[in-house]
Protein backbone atom coordinates (compact mmCIF):
# COMPACT_ATOMS: atom_id res chain seq x y z
CA UNK A 1 0.00 0.00 0.00
CA UNK A 2 2.74 2.30 0.61
CA UNK A 3 4.00 2.40 -3.40
CA UNK A 4 0.35 2.47 -4.10
CA UNK A 5 -0.25 5.86 -1.84
CA UNK A 6 3.19 7.67 -3.02
CA UNK A 7 2.18 7.40 -6.40
CA UNK A 8 -1.49 8.59 -6.17
CA UNK A 9 0.11 11.47 -4.45
CA UNK A 10 2.06 12.00 -7.45
CA UNK A 11 -0.18 12.05 -9.20
CA UNK A 12 -2.00 14.63 -7.24
CA UNK A 13 1.18 16.52 -7.79
CA UNK A 14 1.09 16.24 -11.08
CA UNK A 15 -2.44 16.00 -12.38
CA UNK A 16 -5.51 18.58 -10.45
CA UNK A 17 -7.36 15.80 -8.32
CA UNK A 18 -4.76 12.91 -9.41
CA UNK A 19 -6.79 11.70 -12.54
CA UNK A 20 -9.90 12.67 -15.14
CA UNK A 21 -12.43 10.92 -13.15
CA UNK A 22 -13.84 12.13 -9.61
CA UNK A 23 -15.17 8.49 -9.76
CA UNK A 24 -11.58 6.47 -9.78
CA UNK A 25 -10.41 8.60 -6.90
CA UNK A 26 -9.38 6.29 -4.10
CA UNK A 27 -10.85 8.57 -1.17
CA UNK A 28 -14.26 8.09 -2.78
CA UNK A 29 -14.27 3.79 -1.69
CA UNK A 30 -11.52 4.13 1.16
CA UNK A 31 -8.42 6.01 1.35
CA UNK A 32 -6.35 4.06 3.14
CA UNK A 33 -7.20 0.36 1.86
CA UNK A 34 -8.40 0.84 -2.06
CA UNK A 35 -5.58 -0.54 -4.48
CA UNK A 36 -6.29 2.52 -6.79
CA UNK A 37 -4.08 1.23 -9.51
CA UNK A 38 -4.69 -1.35 -12.20
CA UNK A 39 -2.29 -3.44 -14.65
CA UNK A 40 -4.49 -6.16 -15.80
CA UNK A 41 -7.79 -6.68 -16.10
CA UNK A 42 -10.26 -9.49 -17.65
CA UNK A 43 -13.96 -10.53 -17.69
CA UNK A 44 -14.74 -9.24 -13.76
CA UNK A 45 -11.36 -9.35 -12.68
CA UNK A 46 -8.52 -6.63 -11.81
CA UNK A 47 -4.59 -7.10 -10.81
CA UNK A 48 -3.23 -4.46 -8.87
CA UNK A 49 0.66 -3.35 -9.48
CA UNK A 50 1.51 -6.05 -7.13
CA UNK A 51 -0.62 -8.79 -9.14
CA UNK A 52 -2.98 -9.40 -6.78
CA UNK A 53 -6.20 -10.36 -8.31
CA UNK A 54 -10.01 -9.06 -7.15
CA UNK A 55 -13.03 -9.59 -8.07
CA UNK A 56 -15.14 -6.22 -9.35
CA UNK A 57 -18.42 -6.19 -7.28
CA UNK A 58 -18.30 -2.29 -8.03
CA UNK A 59 -17.86 0.14 -10.92
CA UNK A 60 -16.79 -2.07 -13.95
CA UNK A 61 -15.10 1.03 -14.95
CA UNK A 62 -17.48 3.23 -14.04
CA UNK A 63 -20.08 1.56 -16.05
CA UNK A 64 -18.55 1.36 -19.46
CA UNK A 65 -18.03 -2.37 -19.63
CA UNK A 66 -21.05 -4.08 -19.67
CA UNK A 67 -19.95 -6.91 -21.80
CA UNK A 68 -16.61 -7.59 -19.02
CA UNK A 69 -13.04 -6.35 -18.87
CA UNK A 70 -10.87 -6.96 -21.93
CA UNK A 71 -14.17 -8.85 -24.11
CA UNK A 72 -12.48 -11.17 -26.54
CA UNK A 73 -14.76 -10.23 -28.93
CA UNK A 74 -14.40 -6.78 -29.03
CA UNK A 75 -10.54 -6.85 -28.67
CA UNK A 76 -10.03 -9.07 -31.56
CA UNK A 77 -11.95 -6.38 -33.90
CA UNK A 78 -10.23 -3.78 -32.39
CA UNK A 79 -6.86 -5.14 -32.79
CA UNK A 80 -7.48 -5.78 -36.40
CA UNK A 81 -8.61 -1.94 -36.86
CA UNK A 82 -5.25 -0.81 -35.25
CA UNK A 83 -3.56 -3.17 -37.69
CA UNK A 84 -5.43 -1.62 -40.59
CA UNK A 85 -4.88 2.10 -39.66
CA UNK A 86 -6.85 3.84 -37.09
CA UNK A 87 -6.84 7.02 -38.66
CA UNK A 88 -5.82 8.53 -42.22
CA UNK A 89 -7.07 11.79 -44.04
CA UNK A 90 -10.12 9.60 -45.60
CA UNK A 91 -13.37 8.42 -43.61
CA UNK A 92 -13.57 4.64 -41.97
CA UNK A 93 -16.89 3.43 -43.61
CA UNK A 94 -17.73 1.91 -39.58
CA UNK A 95 -19.22 5.02 -39.23
CA UNK A 96 -21.88 4.63 -41.23
CA UNK A 97 -22.09 0.87 -40.43
CA UNK A 98 -22.46 1.88 -36.65
CA UNK A 99 -25.14 4.48 -37.47
CA UNK A 100 -27.58 2.19 -39.36
CA UNK A 101 -26.99 0.14 -36.75
CA UNK A 102 -28.29 2.49 -33.70
CA UNK A 103 -31.05 3.91 -35.81
CA UNK A 104 -31.98 0.57 -36.87
CA UNK A 105 -32.87 0.27 -33.03
CA UNK A 106 -34.47 4.08 -32.25
CA UNK A 107 -37.46 4.12 -35.00
CA UNK A 108 -38.61 7.48 -33.35
CA UNK A 109 -34.86 8.67 -35.24
CA UNK A 110 -33.32 9.76 -38.31
CA UNK A 111 -30.38 10.58 -37.58
CA UNK A 112 -26.92 9.86 -35.58
CA UNK A 113 -24.03 12.04 -35.13
CA UNK A 114 -21.05 10.55 -33.00
CA UNK A 115 -18.54 12.13 -30.52
CA UNK A 116 -16.31 10.38 -27.98
CA UNK A 117 -17.38 11.42 -23.87
CA UNK A 118 -20.66 11.61 -22.67
CA UNK A 119 -20.77 15.27 -20.80
CA UNK A 120 -19.79 16.05 -24.42
CA UNK A 121 -22.61 14.47 -26.37
CA UNK A 122 -24.85 15.95 -24.03
CA UNK A 123 -23.21 19.74 -24.90
CA UNK A 124 -23.77 18.79 -28.10
CA UNK A 125 -27.10 17.97 -27.58
CA UNK A 126 -28.43 21.06 -25.59
CA UNK A 127 -26.89 22.92 -28.17
CA UNK A 128 -28.76 21.68 -30.92
CA UNK A 129 -32.39 21.68 -28.83
CA UNK A 130 -31.23 25.38 -28.54
CA UNK A 131 -30.65 25.98 -32.19
CA UNK A 132 -33.47 24.55 -33.46
CA UNK A 133 -35.87 25.81 -30.98
CA UNK A 134 -34.09 28.98 -31.36
CA UNK A 135 -34.51 29.62 -27.09
CA UNK A 136 -31.86 29.76 -24.64
CA UNK A 137 -33.68 27.85 -21.37
CA UNK A 138 -33.75 24.09 -20.10
CA UNK A 139 -34.85 22.05 -17.82
CA UNK A 140 -33.35 18.76 -16.57
CA UNK A 141 -33.20 16.05 -13.73
CA UNK A 142 -30.57 13.89 -12.93
CA UNK A 143 -26.44 14.27 -13.58
CA UNK A 144 -25.45 15.14 -17.26
CA UNK A 145 -21.63 15.57 -17.26
CA UNK A 146 -19.50 18.24 -16.46
CA UNK A 147 -20.14 21.37 -19.02
CA UNK A 148 -21.15 24.78 -18.46
CA UNK A 149 -24.85 24.51 -19.66
CA UNK A 150 -25.52 21.98 -16.87
CA UNK A 151 -22.91 23.29 -14.18
CA UNK A 152 -24.57 26.86 -14.71
CA UNK A 153 -27.34 25.27 -12.46
CA UNK A 154 -25.13 26.31 -9.69
CA UNK A 155 -24.79 29.83 -10.70
CA UNK A 156 -27.55 30.67 -8.21
CA UNK A 157 -26.32 28.53 -5.27
CA UNK A 158 -23.74 25.09 -5.06
CA UNK A 159 -26.74 23.37 -3.38
CA UNK A 160 -29.13 23.80 -6.58
CA UNK A 161 -27.28 20.20 -7.97
CA UNK A 162 -27.27 18.37 -4.76
CA UNK A 163 -30.20 16.06 -5.83
CA UNK A 164 -29.20 15.62 -9.20
CA UNK A 165 -26.60 12.49 -8.44
CA UNK A 166 -23.43 15.37 -7.71
CA UNK A 167 -23.77 17.38 -4.94
CA UNK A 168 -21.05 20.16 -4.17
CA UNK A 169 -19.91 21.19 -7.23
CA UNK A 170 -18.02 25.05 -7.90
CA UNK A 171 -19.28 26.51 -10.76
CA UNK A 172 -16.36 28.24 -11.39
CA UNK A 173 -15.45 29.43 -14.40
CA UNK A 174 -18.63 28.98 -15.84
CA UNK A 175 -20.15 32.60 -17.18
CA UNK A 176 -22.26 34.32 -14.64
CA UNK A 177 -24.56 35.52 -18.31
CA UNK A 178 -25.46 31.89 -18.08
CA UNK A 179 -27.39 32.43 -14.28
CA UNK A 180 -30.97 31.58 -15.11
CA UNK A 181 -30.85 29.68 -18.18
CA UNK A 182 -31.16 26.17 -16.70
CA UNK A 183 -33.64 25.03 -13.95
CA UNK A 184 -33.29 21.70 -11.85
CA UNK A 185 -36.59 19.60 -11.14
CA UNK A 186 -36.63 16.28 -8.61
CA UNK A 187 -37.45 13.15 -10.59
CA UNK A 188 -40.48 11.35 -10.25
CA UNK A 189 -42.13 14.79 -8.71
CA UNK A 190 -44.46 15.94 -10.94
CA UNK A 191 -45.30 18.81 -8.44
CA UNK A 192 -41.86 19.74 -8.79
CA UNK A 193 -41.95 19.45 -12.07
CA UNK A 194 -44.95 21.90 -13.38
CA UNK A 195 -43.68 24.42 -10.79
CA UNK A 196 -40.08 24.93 -12.29
CA UNK A 197 -40.53 24.89 -16.20
CA UNK A 198 -43.93 26.90 -15.94
CA UNK A 199 -43.82 30.13 -18.23
CA UNK A 200 -40.36 29.69 -18.50
CA UNK A 201 -40.03 29.64 -22.91
CA UNK A 202 -38.13 26.21 -22.51
CA UNK A 203 -36.24 24.93 -25.94
CA UNK A 204 -35.24 21.85 -24.23
CA UNK A 205 -36.47 19.06 -20.80
CA UNK A 206 -33.24 16.92 -19.77
CA UNK A 207 -34.01 13.92 -18.01
CA UNK A 208 -31.69 10.42 -18.04
CA UNK A 209 -33.49 7.64 -19.02
CA UNK A 210 -33.09 5.88 -15.17
CA UNK A 211 -30.41 5.52 -12.87
CA UNK A 212 -31.29 3.86 -9.33
CA UNK A 213 -35.30 4.76 -9.43
CA UNK A 214 -37.02 3.84 -12.60
CA UNK A 215 -39.28 7.33 -13.76
CA UNK A 216 -43.00 6.36 -12.66
CA UNK A 217 -45.82 6.16 -15.14
CA UNK A 218 -47.22 9.63 -13.91
CA UNK A 219 -44.17 11.15 -14.05
CA UNK A 220 -43.52 9.89 -17.72
CA UNK A 221 -47.26 10.93 -18.79
CA UNK A 222 -46.62 14.46 -17.73
CA UNK A 223 -43.49 15.07 -19.27
CA UNK A 224 -43.98 13.56 -22.92
CA UNK A 225 -47.56 15.69 -22.57
CA UNK A 226 -46.09 19.27 -21.94
CA UNK A 227 -43.05 18.21 -24.55
CA UNK A 228 -45.57 17.88 -27.08
CA UNK A 229 -48.19 20.68 -26.22
CA UNK A 230 -45.33 23.08 -25.30
CA UNK A 231 -43.27 21.70 -28.46
CA UNK A 232 -40.43 21.38 -26.17
CA UNK A 233 -37.44 19.73 -27.15
CA UNK A 234 -37.32 16.36 -25.00
CA UNK A 235 -33.67 14.96 -24.21
CA UNK A 236 -33.38 11.60 -22.94
CA UNK A 237 -29.96 11.21 -21.52
CA UNK A 238 -28.85 7.16 -21.49
CA UNK A 239 -25.67 7.17 -21.29
CA UNK A 240 -25.72 5.39 -18.34
CA UNK A 241 -29.10 3.36 -18.91
CA UNK A 242 -28.55 2.72 -22.25
CA UNK A 243 -27.65 -0.74 -23.83
CA UNK A 244 -27.55 -2.33 -20.39
CA UNK A 245 -30.92 -3.93 -19.28
CA UNK A 246 -32.62 -3.14 -22.69
CA UNK A 247 -32.20 -3.31 -26.49
CA UNK A 248 -31.13 0.61 -27.06
CA UNK A 249 -32.63 2.64 -24.08
CA UNK A 250 -34.98 2.17 -21.57
CA UNK A 251 -37.03 5.33 -23.42
CA UNK A 252 -38.97 2.29 -24.71
CA UNK A 253 -39.51 0.24 -21.60
CA UNK A 254 -40.84 3.15 -19.81
CA UNK A 255 -42.91 4.81 -22.27
CA UNK A 256 -41.09 8.33 -22.89
CA UNK A 257 -41.41 9.87 -25.84
CA UNK A 258 -37.95 11.57 -26.88
CA UNK A 259 -36.75 13.71 -29.41
CA UNK A 260 -32.94 13.31 -28.75
CA UNK A 261 -31.50 10.31 -27.06
CA UNK A 262 -27.83 10.04 -25.90
CA UNK A 263 -25.69 6.91 -25.70
CA UNK A 264 -22.24 6.68 -24.32
CA UNK A 265 -20.69 4.24 -21.61
CA UNK A 266 -23.13 1.02 -22.95
CA UNK A 267 -22.30 1.31 -26.46
CA UNK A 268 -18.28 0.71 -26.43
CA UNK A 269 -17.14 -1.90 -23.85
CA UNK A 270 -14.41 0.40 -22.06
CA UNK A 271 -13.50 2.59 -25.29
CA UNK A 272 -14.31 6.14 -26.38
CA UNK A 273 -17.51 6.61 -28.41
CA UNK A 274 -20.83 8.09 -27.60
CA UNK A 275 -23.88 9.56 -29.84
CA UNK A 276 -26.53 11.33 -30.43
CA UNK A 277 -29.60 10.02 -31.55
CA UNK A 278 -32.47 12.01 -33.40
CA UNK A 279 -35.27 13.71 -35.04
CA UNK A 280 -33.81 15.15 -38.17
CA UNK A 281 -35.59 18.39 -37.43
CA UNK A 282 -32.98 18.58 -34.77
CA UNK A 283 -30.20 16.77 -35.94
CA UNK A 284 -29.80 18.61 -38.57
CA UNK A 285 -28.49 21.58 -36.79
CA UNK A 286 -25.37 19.35 -35.63
CA UNK A 287 -24.39 20.91 -38.74
CA UNK A 288 -25.86 24.04 -39.53
CA UNK A 289 -24.47 24.98 -36.55
CA UNK A 290 -20.87 24.73 -35.89
CA UNK A 291 -20.14 21.17 -33.97
CA UNK A 292 -16.59 19.35 -35.74
CA UNK A 293 -14.02 17.37 -33.70
CA UNK A 294 -10.97 15.78 -35.09
CA UNK A 295 -11.03 12.74 -32.36
CA UNK A 296 -15.18 11.75 -33.20
CA UNK A 297 -13.57 10.23 -36.51
CA UNK A 298 -11.08 7.90 -35.37
CA UNK A 299 -11.68 4.23 -35.92
CA UNK A 300 -11.56 2.31 -32.75
CA UNK A 301 -14.68 3.76 -31.35
CA UNK A 302 -16.88 2.86 -34.21
CA UNK A 303 -15.41 -0.32 -34.28
CA UNK A 304 -15.96 -1.11 -30.40
CA UNK A 305 -19.57 0.16 -31.07
CA UNK A 306 -20.42 -1.76 -33.76
CA UNK A 307 -18.97 -5.34 -31.94
CA UNK A 308 -20.21 -4.44 -28.47
CA UNK A 309 -24.06 -4.28 -29.86
CA UNK A 310 -23.45 -6.96 -32.12
CA UNK A 311 -22.79 -8.82 -29.13
CA UNK A 312 -24.83 -7.90 -26.77
CA UNK A 313 -27.74 -8.58 -29.39
CA UNK A 314 -26.51 -11.65 -30.03
CA UNK A 315 -25.91 -12.72 -26.14
CA UNK A 316 -29.09 -11.10 -25.21
CA UNK A 317 -27.18 -9.49 -22.76
CA UNK A 318 -29.76 -7.11 -21.12
CA UNK A 319 -31.96 -10.34 -19.99
CA UNK A 320 -28.84 -11.46 -17.86
CA UNK A 321 -28.23 -8.71 -16.58
CA UNK A 322 -31.95 -7.53 -15.79
CA UNK A 323 -31.95 -11.24 -13.91
CA UNK A 324 -28.91 -11.27 -11.88
CA UNK A 325 -29.47 -7.74 -11.05
CA UNK A 326 -33.03 -8.60 -9.62
CA UNK A 327 -31.54 -11.62 -7.84
CA UNK A 328 -29.03 -10.09 -6.13
CA UNK A 329 -31.20 -7.02 -5.11
CA UNK A 330 -33.62 -9.84 -3.41
CA UNK A 331 -30.59 -11.69 -1.99
CA UNK A 332 -29.40 -8.63 -0.23
CA UNK A 333 -33.05 -7.90 0.83
CA UNK A 334 -32.91 -10.88 2.87
CA UNK A 335 -29.86 -10.86 4.40
CA UNK A 336 -30.57 -7.46 5.51
CA UNK A 337 -33.72 -9.02 6.95
CA UNK A 338 -31.63 -11.68 8.47
CA UNK A 339 -29.06 -9.55 10.06
CA UNK A 340 -31.82 -6.20 11.18
CA UNK A 341 -30.10 -4.13 9.48
CA UNK A 342 -31.85 -0.53 8.05
CA UNK A 343 -30.84 -1.10 4.03
CA UNK A 344 -32.72 0.28 1.07
CA UNK A 345 -32.21 -0.92 -2.57
CA UNK A 346 -32.46 0.50 -6.10
CA UNK A 347 -35.16 -0.30 -8.26
CA UNK A 348 -33.46 -0.57 -11.08
CA UNK A 349 -31.64 -4.15 -11.44
CA UNK A 350 -28.50 -2.99 -14.22
CA UNK A 351 -27.49 -0.48 -11.42
CA UNK A 352 -28.09 -2.89 -8.52
CA UNK A 353 -27.67 -0.56 -5.36
CA UNK A 354 -27.91 -0.69 -1.43
CA UNK A 355 -28.04 2.66 0.98
CA UNK A 356 -27.81 2.58 4.64
CA UNK A 357 -30.24 4.22 6.32
CA UNK A 358 -28.33 5.10 10.07
CA UNK A 359 -27.14 9.03 10.35
CA UNK A 360 -25.56 9.98 7.59
CA UNK A 361 -21.83 10.09 10.06
CA UNK A 362 -22.52 6.26 10.78
CA UNK A 363 -23.35 5.57 6.98
CA UNK A 364 -20.22 7.06 6.06
CA UNK A 365 -18.31 4.67 8.27
CA UNK A 366 -19.93 1.40 7.76
CA UNK A 367 -19.88 1.89 3.78
CA UNK A 368 -16.08 2.35 4.36
CA UNK A 369 -16.18 -0.74 6.37
CA UNK A 370 -17.90 -2.84 3.84
CA UNK A 371 -15.43 -1.68 1.18
CA UNK A 372 -12.36 -2.71 3.41
CA UNK A 373 -13.48 -5.67 4.56
CA UNK A 374 -14.82 -6.68 1.04
CA UNK A 375 -11.24 -5.93 0.40
CA UNK A 376 -9.67 -8.06 2.82
CA UNK A 377 -11.76 -11.13 1.01
CA UNK A 378 -10.43 -9.47 -2.24
CA UNK A 379 -13.34 -7.60 -3.73
CA UNK A 380 -13.33 -4.30 -5.11
CA UNK A 381 -16.63 -3.43 -3.77
CA UNK A 382 -18.95 -0.56 -2.65
CA UNK A 383 -22.86 -0.20 -2.13
CA UNK A 384 -23.37 -0.40 -6.32
CA UNK A 385 -22.68 -2.91 -8.76
CA UNK A 386 -22.37 -1.77 -12.62
CA UNK A 387 -23.53 -5.86 -13.20
CA UNK A 388 -21.56 -7.00 -16.42
CA UNK A 389 -22.04 -10.17 -18.61
CA UNK A 390 -18.94 -11.37 -16.89
CA UNK A 391 -20.95 -11.39 -13.58
CA UNK A 392 -22.75 -15.11 -13.37
CA UNK A 393 -24.48 -16.53 -10.86
CA UNK A 394 -22.15 -18.49 -9.44
CA UNK A 395 -19.88 -15.34 -8.89
CA UNK A 396 -22.70 -13.52 -7.47
CA UNK A 397 -23.61 -16.54 -4.79
CA UNK A 398 -19.50 -16.41 -3.94
CA UNK A 399 -19.82 -12.67 -3.30
CA UNK A 400 -23.26 -12.96 -1.72
CA UNK A 401 -21.47 -15.62 0.95
CA UNK A 402 -19.20 -12.64 2.53
CA UNK A 403 -22.19 -10.31 2.40
CA UNK A 404 -23.45 -12.18 4.82
CA UNK A 405 -20.45 -12.75 6.84
CA UNK A 406 -20.00 -8.42 6.78
CA UNK A 407 -24.00 -7.43 6.68
CA UNK A 408 -23.40 -9.46 10.22
CA UNK A 409 -20.49 -7.67 11.52
CA UNK A 410 -21.90 -4.15 10.52
CA UNK A 411 -25.07 -5.08 12.74
CA UNK A 412 -22.89 -5.81 15.41
CA UNK A 413 -21.42 -2.32 15.37
CA UNK A 414 -24.63 -0.55 14.94
CA UNK A 415 -25.99 -2.02 18.42
CA UNK A 416 -22.12 -0.51 19.78
CA UNK A 417 -22.11 2.99 19.40
CA UNK A 418 -18.16 2.82 21.08
CA UNK A 419 -17.16 0.64 18.55
CA UNK A 420 -19.05 2.30 15.53
CA UNK A 421 -17.44 5.91 16.81
CA UNK A 422 -13.77 4.65 16.33
CA UNK A 423 -14.22 3.64 12.87
CA UNK A 424 -13.45 5.83 10.35
CA UNK A 425 -16.19 7.61 7.91
CA UNK A 426 -15.34 7.40 4.06
CA UNK A 427 -13.96 10.60 2.92
CA UNK A 428 -15.46 12.63 0.19
CA UNK A 429 -15.13 15.77 -1.36
CA UNK A 430 -17.77 14.89 -3.77
CA UNK A 431 -20.66 12.22 -2.60
CA UNK A 432 -22.95 10.44 -5.39
CA UNK A 433 -26.88 11.06 -3.51
CA UNK A 434 -30.28 9.51 -4.79
C1 LIG B 1 -26.41 9.93 -17.24
C2 LIG B 1 -25.03 10.46 -17.48
N1 LIG B 1 -24.87 11.54 -18.26
C3 LIG B 1 -23.65 12.06 -18.52
C4 LIG B 1 -22.52 11.47 -17.99
C5 LIG B 1 -21.16 12.07 -18.30
O1 LIG B 1 -20.43 11.21 -19.12
P1 LIG B 1 -18.86 11.31 -19.21
O2 LIG B 1 -18.30 11.01 -17.85
O3 LIG B 1 -18.46 10.29 -20.25
O4 LIG B 1 -18.53 12.70 -19.67
C6 LIG B 1 -22.63 10.34 -17.16
C7 LIG B 1 -21.45 9.74 -16.54
O5 LIG B 1 -21.48 9.14 -15.50
C8 LIG B 1 -23.92 9.83 -16.90
O6 LIG B 1 -24.10 8.77 -16.12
Amino acid sequence: MKSTKKLWMQCKLLIPGGNGLISKRPERYSEDKWPTFYKKSKGLNVWDLNGKKYKDMSQMGIGTCVLGYANHYIDRRVKKAIDMGVNSTLNSTEELKLAKKILKHDKFAQKVKFARGGGEAMAIAVRIARAAQKKDFVAFSGYHGWYDWYLATNLKGKNRLKNHLLPGLEPLGVPKALKNTIFGFKYNDCDDFKKRVKNKNLAAIVIEGCRFQNPNRKFVREINKFCKINNVCLIVDEITSGWRSTIGGVYKKFGLKPDIVIYGKGIGNGYAISCIVGKKKYLNYANESFISSTAWTERIGFVAANSTIDFFLKNNVHLEIEKNGEYLINKWRLLSTKHGLKINFSENPALASFYFGYSNQVNSKIYKFFTDRMLDYNYLANNSIYLSYAHKKKELDSYLKICDKIFKEIRDLVNNDSKIYKLKSRKESFKRLT
